[in-house]
């Protein structure tokens, strides 16, 4: 059966430690062989910068291949469809890593191809990014269960999402701190609650930024105006204002809360350039464990859909 990475709930808890413990190796031994002969297509709709560099070198690294597909100059822009596009990827490759607007555009890739779709961001997830947050959590705080994570700001949010699902699942305790307007969809709170039941965490949502992050062990903010909401800029500065991540929150975390962001940051918006570039901050880890987590998740994808590992 072919395994697909569309959320964050798509890996169990024993998936993920699978993953991690292989990424850990990975970044010890970095250059293997095990994708010869392999390729990754890669498509975008919207820019990146970690996402595609660290697919495109991880992929290199394994000996394999990756190559970079947009709308513009593919034939999706001339009116090719979606299903069309990953039948025909699926007779070239061995794994399509997509960046879309839609959730529903990497659905419906999935839905098509013959090989394993990774949804590399959309609209509602950004399931890369949350695995290597935990594998980043699991480095800086030894495990995932019982730790205390806090997200402030934009709630409603693909990396917000991604983070809540897996943390749940992992064992964690999640709260995520956000305006009325900008809470998490109701539906990744069910699944997430859903996790925490069955892991012994648990996940609470509140408006108050200061009572959330009072004993947190780590403190998470991402931008606040996402990749597609460029419009709703002025609405969301107004809203999200008090959701800054600063020294002054930082005190009120526990003495050891690390900071944690997917990147890219937007000084003085969610985050402060001392609490950014302070002792306290992980983001350039963060942004390094994509290499390795994703190799990890890419040769676990493969291999497993073929049978193997
Ligand atoms: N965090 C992340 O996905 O970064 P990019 O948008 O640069 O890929
Ligand atoms: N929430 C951000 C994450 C960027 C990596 C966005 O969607 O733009």
């Amino acid at each position: 059966m072919v395994r697909h990475f569309l959320g964050q709930n798509d890996l169990a808890a024993t998936e993920m430690e699978h993953i991690f413990q292989r990424a850990r190796s990975l970044k010890i031994d970095k250059i293997s062989n095990v994708m010869a002969g392999r390729s990754l297509v890669m498509f975008f709709e919207k820019a990146s910068t970690r996402t595609r560099l660290s697919f495109e070198i991880g992929m290199g690294q394994m000996g394999g291949q990756a190559v970079y597909l947009d709308r513009e100059s593919s034939q999706l822009s001339r009116g090719e469809s979606i299903s069309d596009t990953a039948r025909v990827v699926s007779r070239y490759a061995d794994l399509i890593m997509a960046r879309v607007f839609l959730h529903s555009t990497v659905a419906e890739l999935a839905a098509c191809a013959t090989i394993p779709v990774v949804n590399g961001l959309s609209d509602e997830e950004h399931p890369c990014q949350g695995l290597t947050d935990l594998f980043t959590i699991a480095e800086f705080k030894g495990s995932v269960r019982g730790t205390r994570i806090t997200f402030v700001g934009d709630g409603d949010n693909n990396v917000t999402h991604s983070l809540m699902l897996g943390a749940a699942r992992l064992g964690a305790h999640v709260t995520v701190a956000s305006p009325p307007e900008l809470q998490p969809q109701k539906r990744y709170v069910e699944l997430a609650e859903s996790n925490a039941r069955l892991s012994g965490g648990s996940v609470r949502l509140t408006c108050d930024p200061v009572e959330a992050v009072e004993s947190a062990d780590v403190l998470y903010a991402d931008v606040w105006v996402s990749m597609g909401r460029e419009g709703e800029r002025a609405s969301r500065m107004e809203m999200l204002g008090k959701y800054q991540v600063n020294e002054r929150l930082m005190k009120l975390a526990g003495p050891d809360c690390i900071f944690m962001h997917c990147l890219p940051a937007h000084i003085d918006e969610e985050v402060t350039a001392d609490v950014a570039y302070g002792p306290r901050s992980v983001i350039f880890d963060q942004a390094e464990n994509r290499l390795h987590v994703q190799k990890a998740l890419m040769e676990f994808l493969l291999f497993s859909h073929e049978g193997g590992a």
